[in-house]
């Protein structure tokens, strides 16, 4: 099995609110359309996201003035999976949305609705979204924690990450023009943030990179914008950062 998060940040504009990034989307999907094994997709949110995440208060508890905002965070978010989706049926391939706010309430997780998918031969799709953390607080599913409760339940072989970076550098490569693409995390890299990111930007990730590691997966990080490098994982040309 393969495990594809398609990172916010290469399908989406994150700067600009709800802008779909529709060309490298669809060349993306076309290449991981190709795959033969099974297959669970994660996407991020982007700019359909954090934006409003960040101008509610999210994660953060509900009050008057934000609770309207948890409908259309989940809303943007279903807007740009079923935007995908679509993508994906050109190719016929058989898809799934599965909505986290449905699947997670408070600390109680069922994620059997993606290994009755699975053996149906139906490709589960899933995405970042806001969930009722207790009655009060609304918290923020990232694709990325997705990501990990996924590998640790079906044990993929492969886990990609798909950004908008050629991999983990040395430090921010948006930030610093010599920053070094770590092919193998052998030294400590730094992850000052350059974007707005509710859920912890690739720090987070790369901690989440780690655990996934540990369930026995090969862990790629690569630039969706070359996507023809999401074939070459595994191989000696591969650009991009593998934990092995
Ligand atoms: P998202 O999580 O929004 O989906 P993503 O999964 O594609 O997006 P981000 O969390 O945005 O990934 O992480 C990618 C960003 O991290 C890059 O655009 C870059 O600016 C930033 N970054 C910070 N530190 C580093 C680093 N050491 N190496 C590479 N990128 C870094
Ligand atoms: C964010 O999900 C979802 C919301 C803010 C509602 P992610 O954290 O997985 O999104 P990206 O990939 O960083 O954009």
């Amino acid at each position: 099995m393969i495990i594809i998060k398609l990172g916010g940040s290469v399908i989406t504009d994150k700067s600009r609110y709800r802008t779909f990034r529709r060309e490298i989307t669809k060349k993306i999907i076309d290449v991981v359309s190709e795959f033969e094994e099974e297959l669970i997709l994660v996407h991020g949110g982007g700019s359909f996201g954090h934006i409003m995440a960040k101008r509610y208060g999210f994660p953060g508890s509900v009050n008057l003035k934000n609770k309207n905002g948890i409908a259309l965070i989940h809303n943007d978010m279903e807007s740009l999976d079923q935007k995908l989706v679509a993508m994906f049926h050109k190719h016929k391939r058989e898809i799934f949305p599965v909505p986290p706010s449905s699947v997670i309430c408070g600390e109680k997780k069922n994620l059997d609705i993606f290994r009755l998918l699975v053996e149906k031969n139906i490709t589960p799709i899933t995405y970042g979204d806001v969930y009722f953390k207790s009655p009060d607080y609304i918290g923020i599913y990232s694709g990325d924690d997705l990501v990990l409760d996924l590998s640790r339940m079906f044990r993929p072989e492969k886990v990609m990450f798909i950004s908008d970076v050629d991999g983990i550098f040395d430090k921010n490569p948006k930030l610093y023009h010599n920053a070094k693409l770590m092919r193998e995390v052998k030294s400590r890299a730094n992850f000052e943030n350059s974007s707005i990111d509710v859920t912890g930007g690739l720090g987070h990730k790369y901690e989440i990179m780690k655990k996934i590691n540990e369930t026995g997966a090969k862990v790629y990080l690569l630039n969706g914008n070359f996507p023809e490098r999401i074939k070459e994982t595994g191989r000696v040309e591969f650009i991009g950062t593998v934990l092995s």
